[in-house]
């Protein structure tokens, strides 16, 4: 089996005592494995963040757009299972466009909880949206969402709806994925989760995906290695790495790695790391599923998936999973 992607256990750990950064201590730690890997968390510097978005409106890229379309084009029927009222509870400060349409789409929303790990992001996020809506009441909350967490007691008479798009499900492990499913149906008792999440295709189109021929997804992965040798003083040469993508069939996921090419030598912390021409630091995975595959996934958490959407293509799947009250 590959490494995951994000080690919750790992990153709950690191948590608890902090002397080295969290990023010191984890790469540390994932340049020290056998397989080398580090967790895509970091990836998201305010660079990561920008290529992040660039990745998002590159042609090969599709799950983006074709999860907006499918928002859109269903927007009814979305807010016809939710109903009046609801309390949107997003995992991730995420795109606002995405949750916007959703607001635009229900009726009467009454309030939109963003959670995420990055304060300054999501106190921008929500000023942007209380400007927009003025009658949503909109109230962030600073903190891991793969971790116990405790949200403001509800209010309105209105469904409780998580909001998870982009396919950040896929990024975790299959054991991750189901302890955050298992949390997110503990959260939600009494309504639901709009999950979005990318399906299983042709091979060829998910490589192009992930190898845009303008080189974005590359810098993106590479930035790692930039944001570590500013921000921890390690020496990576970022000319001596490159960006590999691949589809791991059996696996059902695209694997993102960085390559040494060649045999060469890092430091960190004093400790030198010795790389030979062709080894590798996974850096994260995607995970595709098939829409049974999803669902079932989701029977395990203890929902009750209720309606799915799709694009004509069937790129990419948006699902309604019911939290019931009881069970
Ligand atoms: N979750 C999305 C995906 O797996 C977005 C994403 C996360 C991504 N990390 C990425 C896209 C790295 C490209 C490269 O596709």
């Amino acid at each position: 089996m590959g490494t995951p992607a994000f080690n919750l256990h790992k990153f709950r750990a690191a948590q608890r005592a902090a002397p080295l950064s969290d990023f010191a201590r984890e790469l540390f730690a994932g340049l020290s494995q056998g397989v080398r890997s580090v967790s895509p968390k970091f990836f998201y510097d305010a660079e990561g963040s920008a290529l992040f978005d660039r990745i998002c409106e590159l042609p090969e890229y599709y799950p983006t757009r074709t999860e907006l379309r499918i928002l859109t084009d269903s927007a009814a029927e979305i807010a016809g299972q939710i109903g009046p009222d609801a309390e949107i509870i997003e995992f991730g400060a995420g795109s606002l466009t995405k949750v916007r349409l959703l607001l635009d789409a229900l009726e009467r929303p009454r309030r939109y909880v963003p959670i995420d790990i990055s304060g300054e992001h999501l106190e921008a996020a929500a000023a942007r949206l209380r400007a927009d809506y003025p009658a949503l009441e909109v109230q962030p909350v600073v903190a891991d969402y793969t971790m116990p967490l405790v949200l403001p007691s509800r209010e309105s008479a209105g469904q409780r709806v998580g909001f998870f798009p982009g396919s950040t499900l896929g990024n975790f492990s299959p054991e991750e994925a189901l302890s955050f499913l298992q949390l997110a149906h503990r959260l939600l008792r009494g309504g639901g989760l709009l999950l979005g999440v990318d399906l299983v295709k042709d091979p060829g189109r998910l490589h192009a995906a992930y190898n845009d021929a303008q080189g974005v997804t590359a810098a993106f992965n590479l930035n790692l290695l930039r944001r570590a040798n500013a921000e921890l003083g390690t020496d990576f040469d970022l000319e001596g790495f490159v960006h590999s993508a691949f589809y791991n069939s059996p696996l059902r996921r695209i694997e993102m790695h960085l390559v040494s090419r060649r045999a060469q030598e890092v430091t960190l912390d004093g400790q030198r790391f010795a790389f030979e021409e062709g080894e590798t630091i996974h850096t994260e995975n995607s995970h595709k599923f098939t829409i049974d595959g999803l669902r079932a996934l989701a029977v395990q958490a203890g929902f009750r998936p209720a309606a799915v959407w799709t694009d004509p293509e069937r790129l990419f799947s948006v699902h309604w999973l019911q939290a019931p009250a009881s069970q």
